[in-house]
Order: structure tokens, then sequence, then C-alpha cells
């Protein structure tokens, strides 16, 4: 067996033999069939990149079949249940666990650079009452860049590191922060005593105690949820940041570009649409009407099926564990109930067996995030400060990458041509 595919060309009769590697053909072998000398090169049309792979990545493994998820090789259920935040942050920044001393350094740079200049509260508070937190995020995130004029020099390793530590640091105030200038409530500082997301809790919800502890339960699930978010391999947002970032532009303004994407309803905003269903639900003698609505196709049933996870999505199932544990302190969120009667209908319905729709991550977050007494609209900066590290992790693969360019793809044009300028005065007359 040849790894190659043989391509007969019918409108010449030519043949081509297109080496394989890696289970994929160089686009730019496609390229070179073209019907004459001069003539473009036969070219490939895929929007949404749904079967182009743009890079070459060591740093997620997605089998979608299987229900796997790894971050360098290392299964999601056991980061979850065994590493905490920080430390899966470096795993995906790196590529290796840290040993001790280098954790202990790693958490200790970014516990130190938890603060930010100023000057960025004073622009964050000059948002208007309503702005929404994932704009403020976006924006503040991207203006990082003016305070960071150094972050330009992307080419050297000791500089990426530094924004990555001050990216991975500062994310949190801002988040928190956001959802401070919604609420009317004064900013609170970052306390470096707490740990990542003990602290992020605190900025978050402290008022005027002198130290704000939170329950330590909450906090290893927000910790959790933050492992479970913190890469997807070539996602929407995760494609933005490399396209932005293959500019060559600063760190900054390419993980403004991921927020940007991740803000989009089509990417974070599941977990909010399943609660608004959980509550016009409203109860379980519902369920069955509601069910039949969807077999029907009324509607879709919010945090079931997948594009890639066709057997089950691994990061439900440790969320639907996360939601007990949180529960336990917050109390039991009345729509759990009708989630879990809904999830066990749906699983033994011949309608979703068949077209393999499982609970994904969204189907419990959103009942988690709104435990914490989070409004929706935080949902969606959660979870951009837990994919942070992985824009990261994938922005410095891409930089050290010698076989990446700028990012353009080609179009197939289909307006006008040639066509005449006749101004304005000759047209309008
Ligand atoms: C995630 C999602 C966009 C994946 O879509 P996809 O891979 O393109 O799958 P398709 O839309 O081709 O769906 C295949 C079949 O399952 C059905 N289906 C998919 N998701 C469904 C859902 N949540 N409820 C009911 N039916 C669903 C489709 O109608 C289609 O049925 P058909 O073959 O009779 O036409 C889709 O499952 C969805 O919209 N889910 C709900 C939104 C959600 O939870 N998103 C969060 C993703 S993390």
């Amino acid at each position: 067996m040849t790894d190659s595919l043989t391509v007969r060309d019918n409108r010449t009769g030519q043949e081509y033999d297109v080496p394989i590697l890696d289970g994929t053909i160089k686009a730019a072998d496609v390229g070179k069939i073209r019907t004459a000398e001069g003539e473009p090169g036969l070219a490939v049309y895929d929007p949404g990149f749904v079967n182009t792979a743009s890079c070459r990545s060591a740093v997620t493994f997605i089998d979608g079949d299987k229900g796997i998820l790894e971050y360098r090789g290392y299964p999601i259920e056991q980061l979850a249940e065994k590493s905490n935040f920080l430390e899966v942050a470096y795993l995906l920044v790196h590529g290796t666990l840290p040993t001790q001393a280098e954790h202990e350094a790693w958490v200790h740079e970014i516990t130190y650079h938890t603060f930010v200049h100023e000057n960025v509260k004073t622009f964050m508070q000059g948002f208007r009452y309503d702005a929404h937190p994932m704009g403020m995020l976006m924006a503040s995130v991207g203006a990082l860049s003016t305070f960071y004029p150094d972050a330009r020099n992307i080419s050297d390793a000791d500089n990426r590191h530094m924004q990555i530590v001050r990216m991975i640091a500062k994310m949190p105030t801002l988040g928190a922060w956001a959802y401070r200038h919604a609420q009317g409530k004064p900013y609170v500082y970052p306390d470096n005593d707490l740990s990542y997301t003990a602290n992020f809790l605190s900025m978050l919800f402290k008022m005027s105690e002198s130290k704000f502890e939170a329950d330590p339960r909450l906090v290893k699930a927000l910790d959790v949820l933050f492992i479970l978010h913190a890469d997807h391999e070539q996602n929407c947002s995760t494609n933005a940041v490399r396209s932005v970032g293959s500019s060559q532009v600063d760190p900054y303004s390419a993980v403004s570009a991921g927020v940007g994407a991740l803000f989009g309803p089509l990417h974070g905003g599941a977990n909010e649409a399943v609660l608004r269903m959980l509550r016009r639900i409203g109860s379980k003698e519902n369920i069955p009407a509601f069910i039949e609505g969807v077999k029907n196709g009324n509607e879709k049933l919010m945090g079931f099926g997948h594009r890639v996870y066709k057997n089950f999505d691994p990061r439900a199932t440790i969320i639907k564990k996360a939601c007990e544990d949180v529960f336990e302190v917050t109390g039991v969120n009345p729509l759990l109930a009708i989630a879990q009667e809904l999830e066990k209908i749906a699983l033994e319905d011949e309608y979703f067996i068949k077209r393999k729709l499982y609970p994904n991550v969204d189907f419990y977050s959103g009942l988690i995030y709104e435990a914490f007494q989070f409004p929706p609209e935080m949902f969606t900066v959660l979870f951009a400060i837990g994919r942070t590290p992985g824009w990261l992790a994938q922005w410095v693969e891409l930089v050290q990458d010698k076989e990446q360019k700028i990012a353009r793809p080609k179009q197939i044009y289909t307006g006008d041509r040639t066509l005449d300028f006749v101004p304005a005065s000759e047209r309008w007359a």
C-alpha cells in the first residue's frame, strides 16, 4: 500500500500522485492540478474548515467517537480529579508537568502579576453601566497591549513567557471587575494570599469583610470547570487567536480576538440557552410534551449533541459530579431535577440514541454557574478565563512553527468584473 492518492483530472485526462501524510494531503499539492500552464491551480472549498487541518499541534487530542479528551497526552478525567488549574495551565503552555521548583515559581509569578495598572481600572470604569462583561473583557485584554508594548517582540522566548504569565494572571482580575462594574459595586483588588481560583471568587464577591474566604468545595468546583475549559484544540476562538496571531501581532491583541469569537452564541453561549430551556419546561410533568416537540423538530434539546463527540462528552460526566458538590454547599437548584429527568428520558429515547445525542459540557455547567449566583452574561467570561492557557499554548506553538504562514484563505469570486466606473455627477444626472 502506498501512501498517496492518484487523482485523474477529467478536464485534461492527466493523472497526479498526491502524497498522503498523517491522513492528509497538502492543499499546495492539489494546487498543482491545473488545466494548462498559467491557469489557476485547483483549490479546496471548505467554509468553516470542516475538513481542513490548519496546523500540526501537540497540545490537545480529541477522539470524538470514543469520547476522549487529552491535554498533552493526559486524560481530562485524571487532570480534573488530581491536578489544579495552574498546573494544567503550565502543562498546556510548556508541554510537560512541572517539577516542584517549576510549579512553585509558576504559581509565584502568576500570583504576583494579578494586579493591573491603575489606568486599566479607570478605563474599565468608563464603560456604560450596562456594558456586557464579555465586551469589557475583550476590550481590556486588548488594551493591555498598550501597557506592555514590549509584547510585540514575539520572537523572544523570555518575552513570550512574561506576557503569558501576565495574561493568565490578569484575566480573572479583568473578568471580576467587569462583573463588579455591572453590579455597581467597587472593584476588589487581588488577594495574593489566596489561590488563583479563590482569589477570583474574592474579587467577585468580597464586600466589607477584611478577607473573603470561599467554601473550599466551591473553589475546587470552579477550578475543575476552568480545567475542563482550558483547551479544545482548533475550535472557533482558538482558530481566531491563531489567525490573528499569524500576523505576528502581540499576544494581547490575538487573545482579544479569541474573546470576541467566544462571545458568539454558537461558541460560548449554549449553557445560557440550557437554563432558559429548563426554566421554560418548569416542572417534570412537562418533560414528555417537550421531548415530543423536540422529536417533531420544533426545537432542539439544548445541551445535547456535539459536532465532535458522538459517544459522550467526557467533560459532561465530570461536570455532573461537580454539580453535586456545588449543590451540597449552595442548596439544590430546582432546575437540577428537571435536567436530570430530561437526561434520563432522552438517553432512553430512540430518537436521541439513533442520532448519538448525549449531554455536552453545557448541559450542567449553567446550573453550576447559577448556583454561584453568576448572571448569565458572566458564563462566557468564566469560559474565557479557563480557555486563556489553551489560547496561549496554541499561540506559542504557532509562533514557533516554521510551517505556519499568515492566515489568508482563498475565495471563489462571485461578483461582477471589469465594469466601467461612471462618476456620480453623470449617474445622477
Ligand atoms: C452541537 C450541535 C450544533 C452539533 O451539530 P451537528 O454536529 O451539526 O449535528 P446535526 O445538526 O447534523 O444533527 C444530527 C441530527 O441530530 C439532530 N440533533 C442534533 N442536536 C440535537 C439536539 N440538541 N436536539 C435535538 N435534535 C438534535 C439534528 O436535528 C439532526 O437530525 P436529523 O438527522 O433528523 O436531521 C447540535 O447538536 C446542537 O445544536 N446542539 C444543541 C446546542 C448545544 O448544546 N450546543 C453546545 C455545543 S458544546
